[in-house]
């Protein structure tokens, strides 16, 4: 069945089943959760009890797809609704660019880069297309690819292909061995080679990639690097400059719990002039005349922010990283490591299941992929559909496979139902 069918009957199947008995829970502000959460140890369970009541995940629920979406704690959509009820009573078209200014401080924060390398963009996907549809790129010039990129990132590069003509390179990634991926990357590169193109995390298996490396690899060889950060902040710490990629960008409402629609591009200052800006209009620019035949585009990536923001999604996506920021990037990504591992660790000892996310630790996340001898993984992602358990299948890369994501609202319990379940599919 191909993806988009599936994911048909699976809104079908899940519609229903998503909603019964879903309890409305006060929520509580964000100064308030930073105090009460202060005040245990994360150790303690009532530490990521406290996280879980923040939710409005039904209790009977097991959410394992922030890889797909994140779910917003009560505190963001609150936020949310206080500021578009401000806009709704005293409409004013323009943002407030002071307030916009904090957010993309703490976006900043999260990325490790400075705040006017910072664009506000509605998803990963607008932040893929901005670079690579504004690279200077000619005919056959190539661009270095996984196999298990998103349709995210191959779609735009293929229209660039289809428009300009430039030519896409693939490598499988290497889940056994991490400087495998050097080898294999470094064999595609030639005199032609502009880009390398990666996830951070690939949404296939979880597989982290070895930024630092590539990164090196690339700058030795004169190359720019996009990594494809959308299943990766919020789930771990980042720092780009670090990595010493050229470009960087994320959704706002998987890991960081952002609302829907809200993403975050990274474009290192020195290359703010390399990238042509190609959607522009008011707030692009630093001054225009039509008469003089001008333009002067912002000096920070602000250029590639342009017409009629909704601010409030950006300010509750600024809630989100207080949400995060409260708890400890460190934490969240220990916690949401504990229990992939815990999962990893019994998955393999199942009969007929296959695990396909990375054999050598350092590579895996917080999002492990299997799929099983004796069951297709359309019907084991229904199965547990049915079973009130949410994965996500994975086509990409002809895996045929399933994803299982563990976020901050995951627990031992819900690695524990799982697997019972798999355990059930194995035997039948
Ligand atoms: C690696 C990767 N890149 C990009 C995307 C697209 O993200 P968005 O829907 O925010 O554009 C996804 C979504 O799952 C992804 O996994």
């Amino acid at each position: 069945m191909r993806r988009k069918e599936f994911l048909k009957s699976m809104a079908f199947l899940t519609f229903g089943a998503l909603f019964p008995n879903s309890k409305k829970l006060d929520y509580i502000s964000i100064e308030n959760f930073k105090e009460k959460i202060s005040s245990f140890n994360s150790s303690d369970p009532k530490f990521w009890k406290l996280i879980r009541d923040q939710f409005p995940i039904p209790k009977d629920f097991t959410y394992l797809n922030t890889g797909g979406l994140g779910s917003s704690p009560f505190v963001v959509a609150h936020k949310v609704k206080e500021e578009t009820d401000i806009l709704d009573k005293y409409p004013t078209p323009n943002h407030d660019l002071e307030k916009w200014w904090k957010v993309k401080e703490k976006c900043a924060d999260i990325f490790g880069c400075d705040k006017e390398e910072i664009a506000l963009v509605s998803c990963a996907t607008e932040g893929i297309n901005i670079v690579v549809n504004g690279l200077p790129l000619k005919k056959g010039d190539e661009v270095i690819l996984t196999t298990h990129e998103h349709a995210a990132g191959n779609i735009p590069l293929l229209n660039r292909a289809k428009r300009d003509g430039i030519v896409l390179k693939t490598f499988e990634p290497d889940a056994k061995n991490w400087v495998g991926n050097l080898e294999r990357l470094e064999k595609l590169i030639t005199k032609r080679t502009r880009l390398i193109f990666v996830s951070h995390i690939t949404c296939t298996t979880g597989q982290r990639l070895p930024e630092r490396e590539i990164c090196k690899l690339a700058k030795d060889k004169g190359l720019w690097v996009f990594l494809d950060g959308a299943q990766v902040p919020g789930m771990m710490p980042v720092d780009v400059r670090e990595y010493g990629c050229d470009f960087y960008t994320t959704s706002g409402h998987k890991w960081l719990l952002g609302p829907k629609r809200t993403g975050i591009l990274y474009v290192k200052k020195e290359n703010l002039e390399l990238v042509q800006p190609l959607t522009v209009g008011g707030y692009s620019d630093a001054g225009y005349s039509v008469e003089k035949n001008e333009l002067k585009f912002q000096p920070s990536a602000q250029r590639f922010e342009y017409g009629t923001q909704n601010p409030a999604l950006f300010f509750g996506l600024e809630t989100a990283i207080d949400f995060l920021n409260a708890i400890g990037i460190d934490k969240v990504w220990e916690h949401d490591r504990a229990l992939a591992e815990a999962f990893y660790q019994e998955l393999i000892k199942i009969a007929n299941v296959e695990v396909l996310s990375p054999e050598e630790e350092n590579f895996r996340t917080a999002m492990i992929t299997f799929r099983m001898k004796n069951i297709t993984y359309d019907k084991i992602v229904s199965y547990l559909m049915e079973k009130r358990i949410r994965v996500r299948p994975v086509t990409e890369g002809n895996l045929m496979a399933v994803r299982v994501s563990f976020h901050v609202y995951n627990n031992e319990m819900d690695v524990a139902k799982i697997l019972s379940e798999i355990k059930n599919l194995a035997q039948s």
